[in-house]
């Protein structure tokens, strides 16, 4: 599968189910992320993977001129009516690819992505494009899911019962931090990195899945898959529900994420 192809089911996976009803768990990641890259009124943001639009609403409302730029125009769409509702008719909305930005070189501040560009195929290009709409000097920061961490191990699980298509690197390679400082290489300094907590509330385990099977493509499409298969089927949600039990405490599941900032060069 070539890397368009593999895009158009990227944009057909995250259209699945209604991530937008997921967005409400990754709205506090969003926050920690701009603090973190350290966001002001005074800056130029650009936020790939926008999804509905959580880490540029955010930079927003802290002043900062702001960019959204997303695969998926279902969720775009989302991003735009939520974003109008709280007056930011300013934002620029964008429907494009990671891998090719449509900006010129050195056009933005602070270049963020949120649980974003770590779904582009070929992770060289998409770190290449947003560092080179990065102005010099300018910030780069994202969060990405740690492989040994609950949603790294889900995907791991996918992985083993409808498997990824050759040649595609895992995205959970983006949450480890010797990966990460190897795709950065030499045009970035000043690489700091964090670690943080995204809580969902559940009663058990299984809630816990079923509101990841309703929402949230890549569990969607597994169920799809494998509603061939019944048998399959049941001992993918086992596995399932065991591991999100490992991370349930208080009745909230303990999702760890790796937030990574650095300053182009
Ligand atoms: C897990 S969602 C995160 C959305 C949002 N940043 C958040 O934190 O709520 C992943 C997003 O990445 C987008 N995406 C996947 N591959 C992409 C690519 N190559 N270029 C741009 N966006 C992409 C999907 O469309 C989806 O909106």
């Amino acid at each position: 599968m070539d890397a368009t192809e593999f895009k158009s089911k990227q944009r057909e996976l995250w259209a699945l189910g209604n991530f937008g009803d997921m967005a409400v768990f990754t709205t506090p990641v969003a926050g920690h992320l701009v603090r973190f890259a350290g966001v002001s009124h005074a800056h130029s943001v650009l936020d790939v993977g926008t999804g509905t639009g959580v880490v540029a609403i955010t930079a927003r409302r802290l002043g900062a001129r702001t960019t959204g730029l997303d695969l998926t125009p279902e969720l775009l769409a989302q991003a735009i009516q939520g974003s109008s509702h709280l007056g930011y008719d300013d934002i620029a909305w964008h429907e494009g690819d990671a891998e090719a930005l449509p900006f010129p070189d050195a056009s933005f501040d602070v270049v963020l992505s949120q649980f974003g560009h770590m779904f582009a195929p070929r992770p060289e290009v998409a770190i290449a494009e947003m560092l080179r709409v990065l102005k010099p000097g300018g910030m780069i920061a994202f969060a990405t899911w740690p492989g040994e961490q609950l949603i790294g191990r889900q995907f791991s699980t996918n992985a083993r019962y409808v498997p990824p298509p050759p040649g595609v690197p895992s995205p959970v390679l983006w949450g480890d931090v010797g990966t990460v400082r190897q795709r950065l290489g030499d045009n970035v300094k000043s690489i700091h990195t964090e670690r943080g907590i995204m809580g969902i509330p559940a009663l058990h385990p299984k809630q816990m899945r079923a509101l990841l099977e309703a929402k949230a493509g890549p569990f969607a499409r597994a169920v799809e898959v494998l509603s061939q298969e019944p048998a399959r089927l049941a001992e993918w949600r086992r596995e399932m529900d065991e591991l999100i039990d490992e991370y349930l405490a208080d009745n909230i599941v303990r999702h760890e994420y790796l937030l990574t900032r650095a300053v182009k060069v």
